[in-house]
């Protein structure tokens, strides 16, 4: 049990009110329970308009002190992270919170003989290893700040995150292990610091390389070194003291694709984040000390960060880890490691449910799932048909469902049911957390209000996981989330108030588009497929898919119609690869003459994302085109 953990809606309801009237009390009592080096002077202050968030102003703290120290004295043998590695028959970890500090500290350590300072910024490329754990932790621990960057992405993308956040410290593994291959993750850097133009960046000064796979990796002198090898020259009696961190100093950068062209690095602060994840972990998924508690994330995405490593190490929890995919060896594997160390809490993605759903039974039905609690999905909408199937087959029945709703750029989970606590719907969020005010606003920027309300969703207060700024380029942040509505964040969603007051998102209002669960910005994928020698323009859209969710619909313009449409299409997604990484492979790639235009220029994605998604009756009116010729094309060509 924990001091700030919800049990009833009567409750809720007591709480969500009281965060309203008085959120600088209501969140100062939250923050009591944590490990301050010392106390803020100042709960919050804020202004949207530049944007400018600050909590606990005046705090000092180090949040791995929360992850780790405070628990040592209570529960130091007890099993902190537990690692399941991609190959079942491979030895597991158990990590304890005693060694996960011994871990941690030897890290950090061997940073800091790296040259590491508080302020440094340090990219992680690495597969999901405890060691990638230890890695963000020990980050934190020396004030540097983390960017991790999802393994499957191309040395391009690392190239560009490196450069944005001028990184001068890499910690990454000679490879990876998902499913039957291995991943060079070693080399890819290698390619991507090839890359960097020493003339803007004076460049990468040392590269951490962790083994894994143990194949062949090139070691540049002086620059590369060996994680094992340094470990070698550290202690793991002598502890070294956790960084002084004000409140607003940065915890981590972590880039995410948005509506132009060019990731955003989030940033996210010490003191907020903290407070908010550890709150959120605590009461969405209702943990209790003892249980096994599963997230299926990558730690390179922000669910990895918030609720794999901080939010569940804060609360003291068991958090599971798991190196590999959902079908390797067989579609079975989330329900075997789910038997295996009888789970508690699981919390994945509706693609993965999707696709699961789609494979045998006799995969499910051969694990014993009855230690399962409370369930959750994230990253996406999630469909009736996979809610229902995840309810009574991997839930049986007896296990609530958490949809959480939240962003890279929230930090924290915003919209959910607490699990058994709160209502919850099938394809709705359903209730804000205390503290979040969200609100729907009209194409003229005017709340709507009351029950029954469809708009875009904002959220009208801070709170304190919030994005503070985008690396670099703090316009670009005020730009993109506090311009479009007047004093609002604004999401990028779409969504709708029921008759109760639950939440449903309906999904991006942007050009942004969600891949199982991956955020794809459409500029940035055509940038990609630009690339090629023989494309001129191109327009991307989505469509419905049944596993993914969205599924990547290209209308590409070639000098001259390609003779080998299918060479020509394969070509193009390799190139997608190579600049953005598998992920974003487009599944459709239609050769267009032309793309419906406006008489200012503008490419009428409507009408493309109509006709991608199969309802070519439904165009409206075309006659306001410069060449409303093409849309006919368009529909013959549709693949
Ligand atoms: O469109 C929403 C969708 O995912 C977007 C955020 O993506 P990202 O920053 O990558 O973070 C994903 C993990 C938190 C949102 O703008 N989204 C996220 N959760 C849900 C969702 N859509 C519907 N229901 C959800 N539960």
């Amino acid at each position: 049990m924990y001091p700030f953990q919800i049990k009833t809606y009567e409750d809720y309801k007591r709480q969500y009110q009281k965060s309203i009237d008085t959120p600088e009390d209501f969140w100062e009592e939250i923050a009591e329970h944590f490990t301050w080096k010392k106390k803020w002077d100042k709960v919050l202050s804020w202004d949207f308009k530049k944007p400018e968030v600050k909590w606990f102003e005046g705090a000092q703290l180090n949040f791995t002190e929360n992850c780790i120290d405070r628990h040592l004295e209570s529960k130091g043998d007890d099993t902190a992270i537990i690692w399941e590695p991609n190959n079942p028959n491979e030895q597991n970890r158990l990590i304890t919170y005693n060694e996960l500090s011994i871990e941690v500290n030897q890290f950090a350590q061997i940073l800091k003989n790296l040259g590491v300072q508080k302020g440094d910024r340090v990219c992680l490329y690495m597969g999901m290893i405890p060691e990638l754990t230890f890695a963000t932790l020990a980050c934190a621990r020396i004030g540097a700040i983390h960017s991790v960057i999802f393994g499957g992405f191309s040395a391009k993308s690392i190239k560009d995150r490196v450069l944005d956040a001028e990184a001068e410290y890499i910690i990454t593994c000679d490879g990876s292990f998902r499913g039957a291959k291995s991943i060079p993750l070693k080399s890819v850097v290698d390619e991507a610091i090839e890359e960097l133009d020493p003339e803007i960046f004076s460049g990468v000064k040392k590269v951490l390389v962790v083994k894994r796979t143990e194949e062949e990796v090139r070691m540049k002198a002086e620059r590369d070194v060996w994680y094992h090898e340094e470990k070698q020259k550290v202690s793991d009696t002598i502890f070294i003291e956790a960084e002084v961190m004000e409140a607003e100093d940065p915890l981590f950068i972590l880039y995410t694709s948005g509506s132009t062209g060019k990731p955003k690095g989030v940033v996210h602060s010490s003191a907020g984040y903290m407070v908010y994840s550890t709150y959120s972990f605590v009461n969405v998924f209702q943990y209790n000390p003892g249980d096994i508690y599963f997230c299926t994330a990558d730690v390179g995405w922000i669910t990895g960060h918030s609720y794999i490593i901080y939010g569940p190490l804060a609360a003291g929890a068991t958090s599971l880890m798991f190196e590999g995919i959902p079908t390797y060896p067989d579609s079975g594997r989330f329900w075997d490691i789910v038997d295996k160390y009888k789970v508690n809490i699981l919390y994945t993605a509706p693609t993965a449910i999707r696709s699961l759903m789609a494979c045998d039974n006799a995969c499910v039905e051969r694990a014993d799932l009855s230690s399962l609690k409370v369930l959750g999905t994230v990253g996406e909408p999630i469909n009736d048909e996979a809610w229902q199937w995840y309810h009574t087959k991997i839930g049986k029945g007896n296990c609530p469902i958490v949809d959480t709703w939240w962003q890279t750029e929230t930090g924290g989970i915003m919209i959910s049911s607490l699990a058994g606590v709160t209502p919850e719907r099938s394809t709705f969020a359903s209730l804000p957390l205390p503290g979040v005010q969200p609100c729907l606003v009209d194409e003229h920027g005017k709340e709507v209000e009351g029950n029954n309300a469809q708009g875009n969703l904002c959220i009208k207060f801070p709170w304190p996981s919030m994005i503070r700024t985008t690396w670099g380029d703090h316009e670009r942040c005020r730009q993109v989330y506090f311009s479009a509505y007047d004093n609002k964040y604004f999401t990028g969603d779409g969504c709708l108030r029921d008759e109760n007051g639950l939440y449903r998102i309906t999904g991006r209002v942007d050009d942004v588009l969600n891949v199982s669960g991956h955020r794809i910005g459409t500029a940035e994928l055509e940038n990609a497929i630009n690339e090629h020698a023989i494309v001129i323009e191109s327009a991307v859209v989505g469509y419905p898919h049944d596993i993914k969710g969205q599924g990547v619909y290209a209308y590409v313009i070639c000098e001259k119609m390609p003779k080998d449409a299918e060479g020509a299409r394969q070509e193009i997604i390799s190139l997608v690869r190579d600049i953005i990484g598998p992920v974003a492979k487009p599944d459709k790639i239609q050769f267009v003459s032309g793309l419906p235009k406006t008489r200012s220029g503008k490419i009428m994605r409507r009408i493309l994302r109509k006709v991608a998604e199969g309802e070519i009756d439904q165009l409206g009116d075309i006659s306001t085109l410069l060449n409303p010729e093409v849309v006919e094309v368009v529909i013959l060509g549709r693949v």
